[in-house]
């Protein structure tokens, strides 16, 4: 199972506190952190986390800044747990804007966890799903229209991932904001989706057990009928 998170509302988390952004991304990672451990011991697949989009960067100087010095934090002390509890990690997104220091350090962290099965947590930075696709396309030059599942081959190469994990199950946005903000556009073609009103850093085990719920109950039907209706209509059903 592959769930992927927009993990949105920092910043109204800290403005209720009186705190600023700043500190509404560090309660945030405090929780990503948390999810992670509660995705690995659920038994999911991959878990894609959305950290900061393409155009995150329009945001003020120094909370772009602040934002990169937390993902390097990030990164050193979440490879090493990583590491412990058999979590492979891998940043997706374009790398050619990133600083040399993040660079090395995300080459490492997964150089370092590339063997670990548990679980596959992939953090999007400077990630664009509109640019995945186009540059999949420019690259291909011409998109195999047969094959939309082989397409995802090519759009794992663009982000630094790899295609056994592509397809996403279900989505979840925090924060009340029903929108999907340049995530995962083609992965999601067949995801479940699910806006929750809490914010990024109150989202805890017992919402992340309940998003699964809910998962639980819907009912996928990738165009087709429900089993059992579709053995009835058949002939001889
Ligand atoms: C999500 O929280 C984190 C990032 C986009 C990096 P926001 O910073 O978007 O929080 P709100 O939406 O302003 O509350
Ligand atoms: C999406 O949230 C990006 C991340 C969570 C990293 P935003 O807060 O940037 O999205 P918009 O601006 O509300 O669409
Ligand atoms: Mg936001």
């Amino acid at each position: 199972m592959h769930i992927a998170i927009i993990m949105d509302g920092n910043g109204r988390w800290a403005a209720r506190r009186n705190l600023n952004r700043q500190a509404g991304h560090r309660a945030g990672a405090r929780a990503a952190d948390a999810i992670v451990r509660a995705a690995a011991r659920r038994g999911v697949d991959t878990l894609t986390l959305y950290a900061f989009s393409s155009e995150n960067w329009f945001r003020p100087q120094p909370e772009v800044e602040a934002l990169f010095g937390l993902l390097r934090r990030y990164l050193i002390t979440e490879t090493d747990r990583c590491l412990g509890e058999s979590i492979r990690l891998n940043v997706i997104g374009r790398r050619d804007r990133l600083n040399s220091t993040l660079r090395a350090q995300i080459e490492q962290s997964e150089q370092l966890t590339a063997a670990c099965s548990r679980m596959h947590l992939r953090i999007a930075v400077d990630y664009s799903s509109r640019y995945s696709i186009m540059e999949a396309g420019r690259r291909l030059q011409t998109i195999p229209l047969s094959a939309p599942g082989d397409y995802l081959r090519h759009l794992a190469e663009v982000d630094h991932s790899d295609p056994a994990t592509a397809e996403v199950d279900l989505l979840i946005r925090t924060a009340g904001e029903k929108r999907l903000s340049d995530f995962l556009l083609w992965e999601c073609a067949y995801a479940e989706l699910l806006f929750l009103d809490c914010l990024w850093p109150d989202f805890d085990e017992t919402a992340f057990a309940q998003a699964l719920e809910e998962y639980s109950r819907r009912q996928r039907r990738f165009g087709r009928i429900p089993a059992a209706q579709d053995a009835a209509e058949r002939p001889g059903g």
